[in-house]
């Protein structure tokens, strides 16, 4: 899996220009690992898919019925196992056709949605200040429904087919994107 994993890392290098989307992608991949080791799950597999799943994002963006199709060529060329693959297709249902059914679809798209959203809060409740990120800080601005009005939270709620907690899923995103900060574009 190591080599996979480096494999993951350089694809990411070549096909992600933008530095936000790639500290999008390193703080999707850092909860999913730590949502792998809490539930007792495959911390590779989930961490890959994690860094994986906005790849083609820069060349098909602007078409979601694009998004992820792109990625699949790529990633089915280099042997990727056919799980990976399909968490990052479902992830964006609207080009894949598939509906998400399986812990680790789930998974990878409320840990997408969730990535995005505390970096938001970071931004704009905190300074850019991680360290000063609070789980409560998360979730109020979650269930506050004047903040971030154009952010989409719906796939965050997907973290029920999970079976945890509201506040434990955000404290492992939370405690996950500290532990990268180094890797995501925040100051500590
Ligand atoms: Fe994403």
């Amino acid at each position: 899996m190591k080599e996979l994993y480096d494999l993951s890392y350089s694809l990411l290098n070549k096909y992600v220009k933008l530095k936000r989307l790639q500290w999008h992608a390193y703080a999707t991949e850092a909860i999913m690992k730590d949502l792998a080791v809490y539930l007792n799950e495959d911390k590779d597999k989930w961490g890959i898919a994690g860094l994986l799943h906005d790849l083609d994002i820069e060349f098909t963006y602007s078409d979601v019925t694009k998004h992820t199709l792109e990625t699949k060529v790529i990633l089915n060329n280099l042997v990727f196992p056919n799980d990976v693959i399909d968490a990052i297709c479902m992830h964006n249902d609207k080009a894949s056709n598939q509906k998400r059914s399986e812990k680790f679809h789930f998974a990878l798209s409320s840990s997408d949605a969730l990535s995005g959203f505390i970096a938001y809060v970071i931004s704009a409740k905190h300074s850019n200040l991680i360290k000063e990120l609070h789980v409560d800080s998360v979730y109020e601005c979650l269930l506050d429904h004047n903040f971030a009005k154009h952010y989409d939270k719906t796939p965050i709620f997907e973290y029920e087919y999970l079976k945890i907690d509201i506040k434990t899923f955000i404290s492992i995103g939370v405690d996950a994107m500290k532990k990268a900060s180094n890797k995501i574009g925040f100051n500590n």
